[in-house]
């Protein structure tokens, strides 16, 4: 960029983005929100300071539970969960197989196996009805996820786990402010985690978030994320086996930020899904997704479903397709059962699951994010009609 003054290249820079590439996701960060960060950074508490208190009372006071415990990962809340509630070797944790892998690893950190429920077609969230046949001696939680921000069937599941004496832990990682029947996603299990990484609703850089009623599993947890040190001990004694799992204050000033217009972010999100909903509506070869009577999903993701004439190896030269045309899109999610690791520690295989194997062949993650424009989705939802005729034309 040499002799190009710095403000004009920038210009250059971001046209060009905008031309050029439309992405699958993007971090949305307001000018108060560097400002909040630059003042903990001239402040002397980094960590463990009056943030991560302001973070977590906000937090709590707006999913309505008691309490809240930041941490550096929605993974690492998700293991504190499973240490909480004492779940360990020879123990069995009900999940779904449609999800992000670490709702399944971390029980498997925990030294527990995950066993799998397969999913509802229409919710892809676990099907409740295929839990009670999962339940053995050794089940001692349910781990029901709001996959891509959707609620449906949380109620069900907990229904069947208080029937069964089980704990259910609520993995919210994708899914804050969706409520199910009014009541907010995160105030249903036992304990409850969000994630914060950047393509969620909030992002704090990475993060995440424990919520729960109870104040011992709390205080479990907030000695577990600091080196097991307890709070009427002194900072070299450390009473149990601990993790450095601590959310810094930089990280939880942007939380706080972000948190603070939380409603506005999900309704530009919410807008962003209709204009998707209108302009796809039209075209059988996709089932878009609507949000159910009785949900208040906050979108995540806009993941759309091919058609069942679509083979998997057609999805993903229309996911090729999308790339070359400068439109990132995604392949959420693989089945879980199928990873790699699951196969070789558990022996899980293709046909285990075959509601989850059929509808993860089928779907693209659309581009989504707060910012995204009119003009912008209208160019996603072209472009992937004209990548279908010609997938379609060439068979
Ligand atoms: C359903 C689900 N669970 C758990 C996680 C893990 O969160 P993190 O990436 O913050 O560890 C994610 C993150 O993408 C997720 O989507």
């Amino acid at each position: 960029m040499m002799g190009v003054p710095r403000a004009a290249s920038i210009v250059h820079r971001l046209r060009w983005d905008s031309l050029m590439q439309i992405y699958l996701s993007r971090p949305n960060i307001t000018e108060k929100e560097i400002e909040a960060v630059c003042a903990v950074l001239r402040s002397p508490n980094l960590s463990l300071g009056p943030k991560l208190i302001e973070f977590e009372l906000s937090f709590a006071k707006y999913i309505g539970t008691k309490r809240a415990v930041a941490v550096n990962s929605g993974t690492s809340g998700l293991f504190l969960c499973m240490l909480a509630l004492g779940i360990s070797q020879g123990d069995e944790v009900i999940t779904s197989p449609f999800t992000f892998i670490a709702s399944a690893t971390s029980i498997m950190m925990a030294g527990a196996k995950p066993v799998f429920a397969d999913i509802d077609p229409v919710t892809l969230n676990i099907d409740p009805a295929k839990i009670e046949s999962k339940i053995t001696e050794k089940t001692k939680a349910i781990l029901p996820v709001e996959v891509f921000g959707n609620p449906a069937g949380l109620d069900k599941v907990c229904s069947i786990a208080q029937q069964y004496n089980l704990k259910v832990i609520e993995d919210s990682c994708e899914a804050l402010g969706s409520a199910l029947h009014g009541k907010k996603v995160g105030t249903f299990g036992t304990m409850s985690v969000f994630g914060f990484y950047p393509n969620k609703q909030i992002t704090t850089g990475e993060g995440g978030m424990i919520l729960t009623d109870d104040d011992n599993l709390a205080d479990m947890c907030v000695s577990l994320r600091n080196q097991g040190r307890d709070k009427d001990t002194d900072w070299l004694t450390h009473k149990r086996l601990g993790y450095n799992f601590r959310l810094s204050d930089i990280n939880c000033a942007l939380g706080i930020a972000q948190l603070s217009r939380i409603e506005l972010i999900r309704a530009k999100r919410r807008q962003v899904a209709k204009w998707y909903q209108e302009m796809l509506a039209d075209d059988d070869r996709l089932t878009v997704p609507v949000e159910p009577d009785d949900c208040d999903i906050s979108w995540f993701v806009f993941v759309v479903r091919l058609a069942e004439r679509f083979s998997a190896q057609q999805r993903d030269k229309i996911l090729e397709e999308m790339k070359h045309r400068d439109i990132q899109v995604g392949n959420y999610f693989p089945p879980v059962h199928l990873q790699p690791v699951m196969v070789e520690r558990f022996g899980y295989k293709r046909g285990d699951f075959p509601i989850t194997e059929s509808v993860s062949e089928r779907t693209i993650a659309l581009p989504f994010y707060n910012d995204l424009t009119k003009d912008q989705t209208a160019m996603v939802c072209r472009t992937l009609k004209e990548v279908l005729d010609k997938i379609l034309s060439a068979v």
